[in-house]
């Protein structure tokens, strides 16, 4: 095979039609809200690296010093010849990962983000040209069917995106992970903890205003994808911590009353001053959530690693 295929799962028309029930679904309900997966344009991915170097974003440098420090014994423990990355992005930190798998025959990395895939694919193929690379534009929520590249599989799903999901859609998840593995393969999940407050709210609300710029990201898309006339401008980027929920939301804020149009939908939303347009949730975890969480979906955890500072879980699991 050649070492690097792209594959599109979903037919052309399909993101599409997609964003415009989600935008319709999310922009007439109360409160209105939209799914996290819109912000990841090129543009959106590119702010989203960015962050992950902001000094108040901790989770990928926590996530990365348990790769550096875990991935000869996760290689040990699964001897993976296939790698499957969800939500895989820059893959930057699943290089420790790829570098620790010695019988790796082929990575599979899933995104949403075309321009995320190729770009991931360009930097790992540079440094590694003998890698197998099969790459799967797709949704990670509506049912993957993976390549059939050699077992055993390791499923990575790295950093806390889990926690994107709210917990019907996790539960809905897991499960069909689980159903994408066979027996001596295992998944490889990156879960945020629960901390201190003001830890986590900076986390979601950098000083350099990075994170406001990727939350409003998904207003551009909307704008460009459904020809909407949000003015960005008008909306204030808000990170609020729900202790009951134990996850962060980042919500857009109307700063005045104002009333937007997305003609592809023909459809006029009104915002109140103040009213709040939710953009992302990210829960964070407890060991023991964790662990009941994959139970439920037929999987055993098997191992917990933490960082130095215990900020950041991987955990290990397998089919129960
Ligand atoms: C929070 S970023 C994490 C990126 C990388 N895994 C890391 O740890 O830095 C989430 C990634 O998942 C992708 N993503 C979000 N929702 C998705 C979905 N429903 N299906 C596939 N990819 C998705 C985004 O494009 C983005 O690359």
């Amino acid at each position: 095979m050649s070492p690097y295929l792209l594959t599109r799962t979903l037919p052309e028309d399909a993101t599409g039609a997609a964003l415009r029930a989600d935008v319709l679904h999310g922009l007439t309900r109360t409160p209105k809200s939209l799914p996290p997966k819109w912000f990841y344009d090129a543009r959106g991915s590119a702010l989203f690296d960015e962050i992950t170097t902001l000094p108040e974003y901790y989770p990928t440098r926590a996530e990365r010093e348990i790769l550096v420090t875990r991935s000869g014994e996760i290689a040990e423990v699964t001897g993976a010849r296939t790698l499957v990355e969800l939500g895989s992005g820059s893959s930057e930190k699943t290089r420790h990962l790829i570098d620790a798998l010695p019988a790796l025959h082929t990575y599979v990395p899933v995104d949403v983000s075309e321009s995320a895939l190729t770009g991931a694919a360009n930097t790992l193929l540079a440094e590694r040209p003998a890698l197998n690379v099969h790459a799967l534009i797709a949704d990670f929520t509506r049912g993957l069917a993976l390549p059939g590249t050699p077992g055993p599989r390791l499923v990575a799903f790295l950093g806390g995106t889990i926690g994107n999901l709210l917990p019907a859609e996790r539960a809905a998840f897991l499960t069909s992970v689980r159903g994408l593995l066979s027996p001596g393969d295992a998944l490889l999940l990156g879960t945020d903890l629960v901390k201190d407050e003001s830890v986590l709210v900076s986390a979601y609300d950098d000083g350099t205003g990075v994170t406001a710029a990727f939350n409003k990201n998904v207003l551009h898309v909307v704008n460009r994808e459904l020809g909407a006339d949000f003015d960005p401008d008008a909306f204030a980027h808000v990170a609020v911590w729900d202790r009951d929920q134990e996850w962060i939301e980042m919500r857009l804020r109307a700063r005045a009353a104002q009333t937007v149009k997305v003609p592809a939908l023909d459809l006029a939303v009104h915002f109140e001053e103040g009213e709040d347009l939710r953009t992302e949730i990210s829960a964070k975890f407890r060991e023991e959530v964790v662990k009941s969480e994959l139970a439920q979906a037929g999987l055993s955890l098997t191992h917990w690693w933490t960082d130095e500072r215990g900020r950041f879980a991987l955990s290990l699991s397998t089919p129960a």
